[in-house]
């Protein structure tokens, strides 16, 4: 099986956006382990990064059919859009929500999200490990 690994607006610049929050890993080290810990539970990944909305509105829509999962950091677009949460309801393939930091401990809008009600599981505060755990849960989820 496969799953989507989507990452939204920013996170192309892990590692140097406020690595006081988001730490000094890149995304392509938090790609490696999504693709390590799929690879370990026998699934293949599709990562997506995108700064657009709606571009990360298409790659959820064409994960239907493609993908049995979805592991989304929404980032910003979290807090703001209706359209992302709409299109995983569209598609009604398990998610599993992750963020870097502990968004509870931040800025108080940052406490809400479109996503989580559509979310099997949200982990925030592990850092890329985080990425980890969302896909050991998706993958034993899937599993059933
Ligand atoms: C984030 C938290 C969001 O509030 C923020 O807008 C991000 C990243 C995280 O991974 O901690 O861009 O999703």
């Amino acid at each position: 099986g496969r799953l989507l690994i989507l990452h939204g607006p920013n996170l192309n610049l892990l590692g140097t956006r406020e690595p006081n929050i988001y730490g000094s890993a890149t995304l392509e080290d938090a790609n490696d382990v999504c693709r390590a810990a799929a690879d370990a539970a026998g699934f293949a990944v599709d990562i997506v990064q995108s700064n657009h909305e709606g571009a990360l509105v298409d790659a959820i829509q064409a994960a239907q059919g493609t993908a049995e999962g979805i592991v989304i950091n929404p980032a910003a677009y979290t807090h703001t859009s209706v359209a992302i949460a709409d299109a995983l309801g569209a598609v009604g393939l398990p998610v599993v929500e992750v963020h870097l930091s502990n968004v509870h401990a931040r800025e108080a809008f940052r406490s809400h999200s479109y996503v989580s009600p559509r979310a099997a599981a949200v982990i925030a505060g592990a850092g890329i490990q985080g990425y980890r755990f969302a896909v050991e849960h998706l993958a034993a989820l899937l599993r059933g």
